[in-house]
């Protein structure tokens, strides 16, 4: 059984981790790593720091225009499974890179496997639920991580081999929380336990207006307590498009820092007061770290955070994001919202079961 598996971006390298830990016990992996990432801090470390196998190919994309990066992908991914014959092509999440690895298979038909399939935030501006719902669409084994996830896949028609197993990023948490803290130290960042926000920014609908990133800005430089920003490269030259030094040189308590690595930003994650993001991932690691989670998007895939009321959504032009920081008071964190930590090898079982399945009927 060979399984190839395309990814590029950072929150998908995380979650390949687990992942390849377990598919390697039962198939051949050829590993094909996009470059969408490619910064040291945002791809690079990720491998070393989470011994990702090397990979098999790297295509070496990098940034470019949505068509482009997509279109460049895809005929470069084509080329690989040309070659490699894969019996499955595996991708994960909404990025580029996985509607590049989507359609690649799908032309050639060679059936496609959708790890965290099924997401959906209803608004077509994401270019994230453009991939999303284009990747379900042509996906042979689709697994969502959630109940909500599964529905709406069910709404959209897709209902065969859809599997609801538990999000792999649970699964990379459990496994790295305690390396984390063995590794690195708060007094390296230069902040004091549960005395600090952790906040990202990078999603478009944020960093594409200069009136959202000055509020988000201001707001910060509110607080009485540090806000600690790994900055993601898209904002960083956001910030340097619309001149924003200045604001950020008045905030004396605002530290940008490069993107951290993993395992830091678990350790800063769980240790914070408060957390501020328009991450997907990372909205996820504020609850399993039972740390407050407020969300600078208008919706979110992740409902359930918000329906367990540990997250909130705010939108920084409308509300008053410094008073919802102080304010914010999480409700319940006692549920296991995104399964029990095993989902990595329970994907791995269904993959193979599936595929015995499909040699069963052929023959
Ligand atoms: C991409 C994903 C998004 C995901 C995010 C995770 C798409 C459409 N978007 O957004 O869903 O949440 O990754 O972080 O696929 N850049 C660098 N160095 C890098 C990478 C990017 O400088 O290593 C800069 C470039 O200026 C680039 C910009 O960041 O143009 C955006 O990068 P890109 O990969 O296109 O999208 P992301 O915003 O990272
Ligand atoms: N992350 C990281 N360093 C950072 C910021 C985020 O390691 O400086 C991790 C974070 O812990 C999570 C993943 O990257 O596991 C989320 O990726 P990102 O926010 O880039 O993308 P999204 O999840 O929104 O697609």
């Amino acid at each position: 059984m060979k399984i190839l598996t395309v990814a590029g971006t950072r929150p998908q390298l995380v979650k390949v981790a687990p992942v390849s830990r377990e598919l390697r016990k039962h198939a051949k992996e050829i590993l094909v790593n996009t470059g969408q990432h490619y910064d040291y801090n945002m791809a690079g470390i990720f491998f070393e720091e989470l011994n990702i196998p090397k990979p098999d190919y790297d295509l070496g994309i990098g940034s470019a225009s949505h068509g482009k990066q997509t279109g460049e992908m895809l005929k470069m991914i084509e080329e690989v499974i040309l070659k490699e014959n894969p019996n499955a092509v595996l991708v994960y999440g909404d990025t580029n890179s996985t509607l590049a690895g989507a359609l690649a298979a799908s032309k050639l038909h060679i059936p496609l496997i959708h790890i965290e399939a099924g997401l959906r935030s209803f608004n077509k501006n994401m270019p994230e639920e453009i991939n999303r719902i284009l990747t379900d669409h042509v996906s042979s084994l689709l697994f969502p991580p959630t109940e909500t996830a599964a529905e709406n896949l069910k709404q959209e028609n897709i209902t065969e081999n859809v599997v609801k197993i538990g999000d792999v990023m649970y699964d990379a948490v459990l496994y790295n929380t305690a390396i984390a803290e063995e590794k690195y130290h708060l007094e390296e960042f230069g902040v004091r336990e549960k005395e600090y926000i952790l906040a990202t920014i990078h999603r478009a609908e944020n960093t594409d207006s200069k009136d959202k990133l000055t509020a988000i800005f201001q707001a910060f430089a509110k607080l009485d307590e540090k806000v600690l920003l790994p900055l993601h490269p898209r904002t960083k030259h956001k910030l340097q498009e619309y001149g924003m030094g200045n604001l950020l040189d008045g905030a004396a308590n605002i530290r940008v820092i490069e993107p951290v690595s993993y395992l830091e930003m678990l350790l800063l994650e769980k240790k914070a007061k408060a957390i501020v993001t328009d991450s997907g991932g990372v909205q996820k690691e504020a609850y399993f770290a039972k740390v407050p989670c407020l969300t600078l998007r208008p919706e979110t895939e992740w409902v359930e955070t918000v329906d367990v009321g540990c997250n909130r959504l705010v939108d920084p032009l409308e509300e008053d994001l410094a008073a919802i920081i102080q304010e914010f008071q999480p409700a319940d964190y006692s549920k296991q919202l995104y399964g029990d930590g095993k989902a990595s090898e329970k994907i791995s079982r269904e993959i193979i079961k599936f595929f015995e399945k499909e040699a069963a009927c052929v023959l």
